[in-house]
């Protein structure tokens, strides 16, 4: 979840592997020498697909993507603010690439940074031409037409809408698991967050769009989808067909090919037993539940204004694990919140305790612009903040070593995403979205999915033998 220039910057320059023969890469390939884009990438996991999107407007207006900014008519830099010195870490960014652009280069900034910082980026950087927060991507077609007439300070900074980013063609960066926005924004409002500011109100799309795209997903030979949103479980069907979430997920796992559907990230508030019951009844759905708690403290929580008690946030885990089959919990944490004490610390270890979650990103508050809890009082010093992660860190670490050594001589199903460089090694996911590294002879793996003996684990994953047969 934490950001990472380097790892960005490298995955997002490499070729897509296609998912077939026939993926929505290869059929927009556009000439060789037209207008070419280099987009780097920052952020969620929205983000990223996000980016896939823009890709695929940009590949159906005849832009070929390009490795190198260097090489780019257009460079395109997508952001993130969700936590720590975003804006900052921008502007120093933009600064180096206008030491290298060339005379016929232009920069665009996209994302949340993009809608937090608006026209003061033409201020503080003018060689900057395009400027779009998220809810404006569904404008980029006009936006980029404006920037290749020419066009200085083109905006997007339009956030009040209630229409969705609906592209013709994504350009997927992942092979094995293609990704499907089905809500966009937020409507919760958390003290702490910019979501809301930055990505503007919540807007589902219709589920029979959702579910075409998944189908074309199909049809180019993908197995497994991911649904997103940031509250993806407040889906609303704004088509008269009225689709519960719970109903698109069936839905989605009905449809032929699709071996595993997931989904994230969801809301404890909008979690209902419905969810379960879907997951019950199909096992296509991945026994995997991203339900971020952000504190254990019921004081805190109200600070952050989440919504649900301690209590309540209780009663949804019990809903999941009154499941038939088991299903992974992983969480979200804040810690150092302002004016949380020690004893409101404790309550948040407590919680870990109570529910061994499978897994765990954990952050230190950090104090955003535009959100109510940057004027809160009592803000717990860096020193402190960085004590407490070390202590949630730790015990989580325990945690999920203890409960991955129960898995021993379990089988495990594990759809293979990757090989590793040593021989013989390969690596993927379960359903609970466990990595899992295994032998196997097999000469080729991927995308398969395989069944593999657990033998071992580190704190982050398993380590197994592929069962033949
Ligand atoms: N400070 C620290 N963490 C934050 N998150 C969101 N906003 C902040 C902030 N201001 C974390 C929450 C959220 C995750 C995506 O990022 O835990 O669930
Ligand atoms: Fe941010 Fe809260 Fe919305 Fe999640 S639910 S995106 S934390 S405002």
């Amino acid at each position: 979840m934490e950001n990472s220039f380097d790892i960005r910057l490298e995955s997002l320059t490499q070729p897509p592997a296609p998912a077939s023969a026939e993926s929505t890469f290869a059929a927009a390939q556009p000439a060789a020498d037209g207008p070419t884009f280099y987009l780097e990438t920052f952020g969620c996991q929205m983000n990223e697909h996000d980016s896939e999107k823009v890709a695929g407007v940009l590949l159906s207006r005849g832009y070929q993507q390009v490795e190198r900014p260097e090489a780019a008519s257009l460079i395109l830099y997508n952001t993130c603010s969700i936590r720590e010195k975003a804006a900052q870490k921008v502007f120093s960014r933009l600064g180096v690439y206008r030491d290298m652009l060339g005379k016929d280069q232009k920069i665009g900034v996209l994302g949340c940074v993009a809608q937090q910082e608006g026209e003061e980026i033409f201020k503080r950087a003018p060689w900057v031409s395009l400027v779009c927060g998220s809810a404006s991507y569904r404008n980029l077609p006009q936006l980029l037409a404006q920037v290749e007439a020419g066009g200085q300070r083109v905006t997007g900074l339009d956030n009040e809408t209630d229409e969705t980013f609906e592209t013709q063609i994504t350009r997927r960066d992942n092979p094995w698991r293609g990704y499907i926005t089905i809500i966009e924004g937020c409507d919760k409002a958390c003290t702490y967050c910019v979501v809301p500011y930055t990505r503007g109100p919540e807007r589902s799309r219709d589920s029979a769009r959702i579910l075409a795209e998944l189908r074309q997903l199909a049809d180019f030979g993908y197995t497994e989808v991911q649904f997103l949103g940031q509250t993806v479980n407040s889906y609303r069907d704004p088509s008269p067909r009225k689709m519960r979430f719970s109903e698109l997920l069936v839905a989605a796992a009905q449809i032929p090919g699709i071996r595993r559907v997931r989904f994230t990230t969801s809301h404890p508030s909008d979690f209902g037993r419905d969810i379960v019951e879907a997951m019950d009844a199909n096992p296509v759905i991945c026994n995997h539940i991203h339900l971020p708690v952000q504190s254990g403290s019921v004081r805190v929580l109200r600070a952050m204004r989440r919504t649900y008690s301690r209590g309540e946030y209780l009663e949804k885990i019990a809903l999941i694990r009154a499941a038939r089959r088991p299903i992974a919990v992983t969480t979200d944490i804040i810690v150092g919140f302002p004016s949380e004490t020690e004893t409101e610390f404790a309550e948040t270890l407590s919680l870990l305790d109570e529910i061994r979650y499978s897994g765990m990103f954990a952050f230190k508050y950090s104090p955003r612009p535009n959100t109510p809890a940057l004027s809160m009082p009592d803000a717990i010093p860096e020193e402190e903040k960085s004590h407490r992660l070390a202590i949630l860190l730790e015990r989580q670490r325990t945690i999920q070593l203890e409960d991955l050594h129960k898995l021993q001589n379990e089988i495990v199903e594990v759809h293979v995403d990757g090989k590793s460089k040593k021989p013989d090694q390969w690596y993927g996911h379960s359903s609970c979205n466990r990595v899992v590294n295994c032998t196997s002879a097999s000469a080729d793996l991927l995308g398969q999915y395989i069944n593999v003996c657990v033998t071992g684990c580190t704190p982050n994953s398993l380590v197994g033998d592929h069962v033949l047969g």
